[in-house]
């Protein structure tokens, strides 16, 4: 049997952090440091300048992912970039990057768009890949640059996010790896988080920025992460207390904590970035992979579970041996 396995990660934040007193005198906004804070557990978060892009960031982020994982962009035989920001309408993201990694070998490459779980839907794509025997070495990359979509005049969504890209190397491996993987989507609550804007006739119909009902998708959050993290412990036959680390999507510590407290796991086992990163959407899960092994914390034969939630709703997880 064919397993699939991270053997290397990698991140990129874009410029200085700008924290939230810097955030509030940019855009004359009412708002504080404390209520941000105390809030959504934001200090800062990495802004990029106007003429960088995701595939820039992705660049950035796979080069290290590559680079820890000991492979040449040529040994990539699949890639995979989930973002809800990409350069353009078309072509994806992913094949921009191809170009950029200087891959001609014909590998298949595609955009994911799954808002902030698009890191896991891709992740658990390039798994059932690999696991098919068809690729062996699939880069997965989640890059934003949310701060494109943002109405800086609004307050409660425009504190709250950043920019970033994270990448992981996932290879064919005889061990697991990837234990299970679960994806969920109810199209139903599409318009409580969205960016219902188009392009139409060279210009932006309706309206180009995220709008979201907070509370309401606070709500919806923490019970989804909750119920799809018991899913795939009960699928891989483990327990909360055998997780070494949850790292959730991170978009609100308040998130963050009800969710490990549902899942009955301390906060000491939950990996949290959103004070430093805000929320990255796709890219949030790579970024905060990348911190917590380049900070040592995270150790290989570890076992970790991935979960993020995004518009539409989308949500998933992805339980792994590290
Ligand atoms: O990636 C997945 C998508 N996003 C999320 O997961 C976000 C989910 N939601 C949240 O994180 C929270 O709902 C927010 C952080 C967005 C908002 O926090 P909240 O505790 O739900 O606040 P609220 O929306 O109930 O607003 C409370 C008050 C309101 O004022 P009034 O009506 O009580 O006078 C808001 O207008 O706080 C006000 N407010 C702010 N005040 C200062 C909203 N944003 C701000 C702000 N600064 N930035």
């Amino acid at each position: 049997m064919i397993h699939s396995r991270i053997t290397g990660t990698g991140s990129y934040l874009p410029g200085e952090p700008l924290d939230n007193r810097a955030l509030i005198a940019r855009h004359g906004l009412s708002s504080s440091d404390d209520w941000i804070i105390e809030r959504t557990g934001i200090r800062s978060r990495h802004l990029a300048p106007k003429d960088v892009t995701s595939s820039d960031l992705a660049l950035e982020a796979s080069r290290r992912a590559l680079a820890a994982a000991g492979r040449v962009p040529g040994e990539v035989d699949l890639v995979i970039v989930a973002t809800s920001t990409p350069d353009y309408i078309f072509p994806s993201t992913a094949t921009l990057l191809q170009n950029r990694l200087g891959m001609a070998n014909g590998a298949p490459a595609f955009d994911v768009q799954a808002v902030c779980s698009g890191f896991v839907y891709a992740l658990s794509i390039a798994e059932k890949f690999i696991r098919s025997g068809s690729h062996r070495c699939a880069l997965v990359v989640g890059a934003e640059v949310f701060s494109r979509i943002m109405d800086w005049s609004d307050r409660g969504t425009c504190v709250l996010f950043g920019d970033g890209a994270g990448a992981v190397v996932l290879e064919a491996a005889e061990q697991p790896g990837v234990l299970t993987t679960a994806l969920h989507a109810d199209g139903r609550h599409h318009a409580l988080l969205s960016v219902p804007g188009q392009i139409c006739g060279g210009q932006a119909i309706g309206d180009p920025f995220l709008r979201m009902d907070g509370q309401a998708v606070f709500k919806f959050a923490v019970n989804a992460l909750a119920e799809v993290a018991e899913e795939v412990l009960a699928l891989a036959g483990l327990t909360a207390t055998q997780i070494d680390w949850l790292i959730p999507h991170q978009a609100n510590i308040r998130i963050l904590q009800a969710t490990a407290k549902k899942i009955g796991l301390p906060m000491e086992k939950c990996i949290v970035t959103v004070e430093r990163h805000g929320n990255t959407s796709a890219a949030s899960i790579p970024l905060a992979l990348d911190d917590a092994v380049r900070s040592g914390r995270v150790q290989r034969g570890q076992h970790l579970l991935l979960e993020g939630i995004g518009g539409g709703f989308t949500w998933g997880a992805t339980l792994l041996r590290f």
